[in-house]
């Protein structure tokens, strides 16, 4: 017999026990619980689309347009023009031979790894990366090799004991955890160099990624990523696009080889069309408006400022994905407890999600929040962890 309570119990004990906020509002830089007020700090709406008017006018004139559910997979009728559409322009938007949009950036990973993957193949990644990276090895047949954060000496070093095997290098741009990005030069010149395929995942890049010119927002289209040679790119639409799904982009071959072989891919019931023409639409809003991104820079900008006059010491990041390490599950469960109650919402972050006694606290920023909701957070900040550590 398996033991749940037990099992239950030594997460408590550990201070490892999770808990859902339970909402009763939509995204937004306010939300509700319970009926009170919070600002919120603890989503990855970045741009702050998640409840847009005219997001929401596209998604309810889409659906009387192709109804609610797709009703099938889409290799047997769920693939409709406008999921083709939305393949065709991220596509162009990212210089890419071809784009498969699928469910979740979850699915996205784990469905890549399946539609590719056999035990002749090494795949090496970051150990910061996300979740649904090291889960896409630990369920397939690759073998998985893990190099020290963002430490290429250590993932060269690993690289050169297999010379003869195939290769993938599989990396986060910006990590969830950190908001640090990738070195993109040097990943792939260390790919090439390595015969190394270089897989990347741009989630909290897609769509939000600054200095792009003209170019869509997006890790690919900054300065420092152009020239590098990525065989595998995936985006979501559940950050900050404001909707839903994922897509993988890449080469004829390697997509036209996911449609025939990735599981999560041809198992499971396409996207409704109505978000997927929606998606297209908060494309186009993104494209259309750079303010967006500059405003959600400038709040960036303004948070580092405010903590760094305040002395508080955070992580060095220069995304919107803000962090400080405490080192301890239960302080930082307390923290964020006692900053609730001053109705401002941020994430703790403890293991495994990160390594042990590196639990820290995250600040998601957006361009919705305003100078004064900032000013809320860092007061509430410098009351509560100068007080706890
Ligand atoms: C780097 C990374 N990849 C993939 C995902 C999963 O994306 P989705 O929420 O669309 O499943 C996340 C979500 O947090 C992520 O941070």
């Amino acid at each position: 017999m398996i033991d749940f309570q037990k099992k239950l119990s030594s997460l408590k004990e550990k201070g490892l026990y999770r808990q859902r906020l339970l909402l009763d509002s939509a995204q937004d830089t306010i939300v509700t619980i319970n009926k009170i007020k919070y600002i919120n700090f603890a989503s990855n709406n970045y741009l702050n689309l998640a409840n847009n008017k005219k997001l929401k006018k596209s998604l309810s004139d889409n659906t009387s347009e192709f109804g609610i559910g797709s009703s099938s997979s889409p290799l047997i009728s769920g693939y409709n023009k406008k999921h083709m559409q939305l393949e065709k322009k991220i596509a162009k938007l990212l210089r890419f031979e071809s784009v498969l949009v699928v469910n979740s950036g979850y699915l996205a990973n784990v469905g890549l790894i399946n539609a590719i993957g056999d035990k002749d193949i090494i795949v090496f990644q970051d150990k910061l990366n996300h979740s649904s990276i090291i889960e896409s090895s630990r369920l397939s047949s690759v073998k998985l090799i893990r190099y020290n954060h963002l430490d290429y000496h250590d993932l060269e070093k690993k690289l050169k004991k297999y010379k003869k095997s195939t290769k993938i290098i599989y990396t986060d741009t910006v990590f969830s955890m950190t908001g640090e990005i990738i070195d993109i030069k040097r990943l792939s010149k260390i790919s090439e160099d390595n015969n190394a395929l270089l897989f990347v995942d741009d989630a909290h890049g897609f769509g939000v990624a600054q200095n792009c010119n003209n170019d869509f927002p997006c890790s690919r289209n900054i300065k420092k990523f152009k020239g590098a040679k990525i065989d595998a790119y995936i985006g979501t639409f559940g950050k900050a696009i404001g909707t839903f799904g994922a897509f993988i982009a890449g080469s004829n071959e390697l997509i036209n080889l996911m449609v025939q072989k990735s599981r999560p891919y041809i198992y499971s019931t396409a996207l409704p069309t109505a978000l997927v023409a929606t998606t297209i639409e908060s494309i186009n809003i993104i494209k259309s408006k750079p303010s967006l991104v500059n405003k959600l820079y400038e709040n960036i900008k303004y948070f580092k400022k405010l903590v760094k006059f305040n002395n508080i010491k955070i992580n060095e990041s220069n995304t919107a994905i803000q962090t400080i390490t405490i080192g301890d599950p239960i302080t930082v469960v307390d923290i964020c407890k006692k900053i609730k109650k001053e109705n401002i919402l941020i994430q703790a972050i403890r293991y495994p999600t990160v390594p042990i006694n590196n639990d820290l606290i995250r600040v998601n920023l957006t361009s919705g929040h305003t100078k004064k909701q900032i000013q809320s957070l860092v007061q509430s900040l410098k009351k509560i962890i100068g007080a706890a550590i």
